[in-house]
């Protein structure tokens, strides 16, 4: 197949790249070399490498920097997706697309399945949102993908964050009352890989197996990273002042996905294989 992948460089772009590039045809533009806001560009850059799926992971990612510039949150998230959409549509391919458990508003009392309706309550989420109907009404050969709580490799997120305060002995706060899926980008990436082959187009849900407040999620990090002492103050999330209001419940089941063979780990196993590869397993 022949890929072009958005946003090559980010955390889940990278990956994709790495993963795919074996065995496919990839393209992948860093934000440098298309910006996905700029429509022209990205009808010409399609036009000319034809691909048969666009990838789409490249977004604004910095949740609380949507809540102080919503507006900016949805020309990139909202219409830079709406720009690959259509420019995809006109060529024929499909497109797959990036999106997050933050599209739901974090009430429900059970995981969310694909098919739950969107309620999101802060910017970024909506801007996701926005991303999620332009995909849906402009190119009939779609996937959304949501996903949640990505941990990658070197870069910034969550656990990261956890084991460097870890390390230069920093005091930690958590909240206990923010719940979802931490997933790891390898595993996304193989998933995605796996969707793409089978080809039923959709919504899908994609996270590692399992939810746990962030509280637990860094405890178990620590703990497992050798770093067994160090405490953790346990806050609520109102304690935590930030821009952004996240869902306090934001579970995703991987319905859809099971249903056509595609499953991922629990996101325990996925955090031990993640602290071997850093050479941080302590069991
Ligand atoms: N990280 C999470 O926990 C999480 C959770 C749920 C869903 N998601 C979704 O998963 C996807 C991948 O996330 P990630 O963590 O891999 O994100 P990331 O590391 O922040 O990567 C996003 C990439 O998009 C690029 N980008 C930003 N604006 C762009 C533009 N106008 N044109 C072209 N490229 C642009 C960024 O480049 P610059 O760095 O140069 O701006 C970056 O390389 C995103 O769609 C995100 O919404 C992420």
């Amino acid at each position: 197949m022949r890929i072009l992948i958005t946003g090559a460089a980010g955390r889940l772009g990278g990956r994709l790249v790495d993963i795919l590039r074996p065995s496919h045809d990839v393209i992948s533009p860093t934000h440098n070399e298309l910006d996905i806001t700029d429509f022209p560009a990205v009808r010409d850059f399609i036009q000319a490498h034809q691909p048969d799926i666009v990838l789409h992971p490249a977004a604004w990612t910095d949740v609380d920097g949507c809540a102080k510039e919503p507006d900016k949150a949805i020309i990139i998230n909202g219409y830079g997706t709406q720009n690959v959409a259509i420019a995809s549509y006109e060529i024929g391919a499909a497109i797959l697309y990036v999106s997050s458990n933050e599209v739901f508003d974090g009430g429900n009392n059970h995981p969310y399945r694909e098919y739950d309706s969107p309620n999101p309550i802060n910017p970024y989420g909506y801007s996701k949102y926005v991303g999620e109907r332009a995909v849906l009404s402009l190119n009939p050969r779609h996937y959304i993908v949501r996903t949640s709580w990505l941990f990658a490799h070197g870069g910034k997120n969550f656990l990261q964050a956890i084991l460097n305060a870890a390390e230069l002995g920093k005091p930690l706060r958590v909240v206990t009352d923010e719940v979802a899926n931490p997933t790891y980008n390898d595993d996304l990436a193989i998933a995605i890989a796996q969707l793409i082959e089978i080809g039923r187009y959709g919504i899908y849900h994609l996270v590692n197996e399992g939810a746990v407040s962030r509280y637990n999620f860094a405890r178990y990090v620590l703990n497992h990273a050798g770093y067994t002492d160090i405490p953790i103050q346990p806050i609520s999330s109102r304690e935590w002042v930030r821009a952004s209001r996240p869902p306090v419940y934001a579970e995703l089941a991987n319905t859809a996905a099971r249903q056509i063979g595609i499953t991922l780990r629990n996101w325990r196993e996925a955090v031990n294989a993640f602290l071997e590869r850093e050479g941080l397993d302590a069991g």
